[in-house]
């Protein structure tokens, strides 16, 4: 594992998008496997910044979102379809037939299929949730799983409660990537940021590899970039 700590939330997002701009321009028909969150949201406002200052075009790429909440259509406010076009797509030259998320007929194993058929992802962007969880592979997921209908751990139904106007609207299922799915990216870009995720982010990258935090396994994968702020990196024992 390669490790970068920035000093600041913004310092994190602008050299994530160096290196997907990085990325685009050495293969400009690049497969992104793509996360939302609050952690890159920096990252998709520089890419679209550097779209508009015409530096950069994602005309050829095809994205893979990790996840998308269960029931929620591209109408919802807080759907993560919602959140791409809010935040990277309204803003890109992406075509929208190269963008896709685990809904309708993707909702399984297919996706799996269609992620092959598109070639495999070259760039996997990752967030880390506070209980380890990647996409939404909560605590116990099976290293051998693929894309499917999950239930949402409490703490995650807490964590994204913010997002929404009442508790009861949180959705408690979704469907995600499975963590079999997400470790055939070709390379993987794990970002965090603040001081809730230091916890996690200490287990992943220096505990021992297990199911009960699915982004230790991130330790097994040859090529994966961590890019932390201080925050993030606090609980760390070996920088
Ligand atoms: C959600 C998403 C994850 C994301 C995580 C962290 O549950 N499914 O893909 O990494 O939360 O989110 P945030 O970046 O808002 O802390």
């Amino acid at each position: 594992m390669k490790l970068t700590v920035l000093t600041s939330y913004e310092a994190l997002s602008k050299h994530a998008a160096t290196l997907v701009a990085a990325q685009i321009h050495a293969k400009p028909g690049s497969v992104l496997g793509l996360a939302t969150g609050s952690t890159p949201v920096g990252l998709y406002a520089h890419l679209a910044a550097m779209h508009k200052s015409g530096a950069l075009s994602l005309a050829g790429v095809t994205t893979f979102n990790l996840d998308e909440y269960e029931g929620l259509t591209a109408e919802h406010s807080q759907s993560y379809q919602a959140f791409m076009q809010q935040h990277l797509f309204g803003h890109v030259d992406l075509a929208p037939e190269k963008t896709h998320f685990p809904v309708g007929e993707l909702v399984s194993t297919a996706y799996d299929d269609a992620i092959r058929q598109a070639g495999g992802i070259d760039l996997q962007i990752l967030g880390i949730g506070g209980n380890g969880h990647i996409g939404f592979n909560e605590p116990g997921s099976s290293f051998d799983s693929r894309t499917r209908a999950v239930n949402l751990a409490a703490r995650t139904i807490q964590d994204n409660s913010r997002f929404f106007a009442q508790a009861s609207e949180v959705p408690h299922r979704a469907v995600t990537m499975g963590i079999a799915t997400i470790m055939e990216a070709r390379r993987i870009l794990l970002m965090a940021s603040g001081k809730q995720k230091a916890g996690a982010v200490a287990h992943a990258l220096e505990g021992p590899v297990h199911e009960r935090l699915p982004a230790s396994i991130l330790q097994r994968h040859s090529d994966v970039h961590v890019l932390i702020d201080e925050d993030a990196a606090a609980a760390l024992k070996h920088l």
